[in-house]
């Protein structure tokens, strides 16, 4: 099987020191290696602004791999094999003189070509036309960009028009790693292969949902970058979407990319405005103050390295979203993320309606609920919450609620979850687009999120205060317990 879909590639690197590929892109080619995915003949040039020799570069390459992998995942065979695949060049990606080079490595190969831009977004223009003027790709190059794509609709619009220039959409492969996780693809397989999950999809069925994506760092870092974004742009725009339409879609007919994509743009086309009116009810932003993460004190956002004293940038946004459709009218999506929670864990909890007639003990209806927990991460599992009788002659039909558990490690043996990037590389090496953000999705995504943007400008949100290690401001609970109810873990 593996065999027969590994093809030969040369995968180009731009931006080969940079953090993205030292923490995630080579690990994850080393783990395509060790897993026998990569092909014999594939190569990897990576490219950078500093003058090293290739060999060097081996060297900083077998070092960071025994670094940053488990040591159980090191394979001396394997590891030499990989680092041998590696070719370096000083580049100045902004200069079209230095491309000649990549069109010369190229020189005589038919492996399909894999350019990733591992680059701040501004670079992709220059990249892309210092490619094509060098005559380096053909309409089979396949390309890999990173979000941001652009900071609002328009710079967005921007940077996919550099893109569309020199490649046409069906080259470009845009990466939001969230799709890349094994468990929001099994998001795909819980609902489509599962026809108990089919017919219950819905208004009728579900009252509503909630999608947590919490983290315990903070900004490390990189607070420059993160002031100009905030939560918003930075997770919810992307990830948090992404989740949402997996979770909202229509059933595609078939897995291929565009069936997929297609049902994700109707749902983002039928996101409601969060309008000045609703600001106060749908819409809690937060900023971290000084607190503590895993028993240790830590600095407020204000107070971080880099930081700018009057930041009112949000790092934590709870927001309830509504989707105009037949399927989802009246049902809430509540969509909370940020830095400096209490842990990292994200969470998806579908909330179903009770049945319409309860005849039990009135004392237990608010445990008539059931429930489907998808856990994302860590511990990737699903739980459905079931009400069964509790045991015993003395209990009669007293109701116990009780989970119907999935852990994936127990189920499925302690295999490895592979990393996101390990899968979406493969799924670039193998030309499949559907784990990739097509430019509408982005659009569509941003014109939504500039709304709610603008309009708190003008509502003139501020964001309110939380202690590190809580779960965000306590209007974020208040947003929810209005409408009478509450975030899973509090229950
Ligand atoms: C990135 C964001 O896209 O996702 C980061 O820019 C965030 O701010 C990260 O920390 C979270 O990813 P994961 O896979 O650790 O949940």
């Amino acid at each position: 099987m593996v065999d027969e879909i590994r093809t030969p590639c040369d995968l180009i690197l731009f931006g080969a020191l940079g953090d993205l590929a030292q923490r995630k892109l080579f690990p994850a080619l080393y783990q395509l290696e060790r897993a026998g995915l990569l092909d014999a003949s594939s190569r990897i040039l990576a490219l950078a602004r500093k003058q090293a020799s290739a060999d060097d570069m081996r060297g900083q390459l077998t070092d960071l791999l025994r670094q940053r992998l488990p040591e159980s995942d090191i394979d001396e065979a394997v590891l030499d094999s990989f680092v041998q695949k590696l070719d370096y060049q000083y580049l100045d990606f902004s200069d079209p003189d230095g491309f000649a080079a990549l069109t010369e490595w190229r020189q005589g190969r038919d492996a399909n070509l894999i350019v990733y831009m591992a680059t701040p977004p501004s670079m992709y223009g220059y990249i892309a036309r210092n490619l094509r003027d060098a005559g380096c790709c053909t309409d089979s190059t396949r390309v890999v960009v990173e979000k941001p794509i652009g900071h609002d609709l328009e710079s967005s619009r921007v940077i996919n028009d550099q893109l569309a220039e020199v490649f046409s959409e069906q080259q470009l492969y845009r990466i939001d790693h969230y799709l890349g996780k094994e468990t929001v693809q099994n998001l795909i397989a819980l609902r489509f292969a599962n026809n108990l999950f089919a017919s219950q999809w819905d208004q009728n069925h579900i009252s509503h949902v909630e999608i947590t994506v919490a983290e315990s760092v903070g900004i490390e870092g990189r607070w420059g970058y993160f002031d100009r974004a905030g939560q918003v742009r930075d997770m919810v725009q992307n990830h948090l979407l992404q989740l949402l339409c997996l979770i909202a879609m229509d059933p595609p007919s078939d897995l291929s990319a565009d069936s997929i994509r297609d049902e994700k743009v109707k749902v983002l086309k039928a996101l409601r405005p969060i309008t000045p009116d609703l600001m106060a009810t749908h819409l809690v932003r937060g900023q971290y103050t000084a607190g503590t993460s895993n028993g240790q004190p830590v600095p407020g956002y204000l107070d971080e390295e880099d930081a700018v004293a009057n930041s009112t940038t949000e790092t934590f946004v709870a927001l309830k979203a509504e989707i105009d459709n037949w399927r989802w009218s009246g049902v809430p999506f509540y969509i909370r993320t940020g830095k400096r929670l209490p842990e990292k864990l994200s969470q998806i909890v579908i909330h179903f309606k009770p049945a319409p007639h309860y005849i039990f003990d009135s004392d237990q209806k608010h445990l008539a609920n059931n429930k489907l927990i998808i856990r994302l991460q860590p511990d990737e599992g699903m739980s459905l919450n079931i009400l069964t009788k509790d045991q015993g002659l003395d209990k009669g039909m007293r109701l116990r609620q009780g989970p119907l558990e999935l852990t994936f490690s127990e189920a499925f043996g302690n295999d490895r979850i592979p990393d996101a990037y390990e899968r979406l590389l493969w799924e670039v090496m193998k030309g499949n687009q559907y784990l990739f953000v097509r430019r509408d999705e982005v659009e569509f995504a941003w014109r939504w999120v500039d709304q709610v943007i603008r309009n708190w400008q003008d509502y003139g949100s501020h964001p309110k205060r939380y202690a590190a290690g809580t779960w965000g401001p306590v209007a974020s609970v208040a947003m929810i317990t209005r409408d009478g109810r509450s975030w899973y873990e509090d229950v």
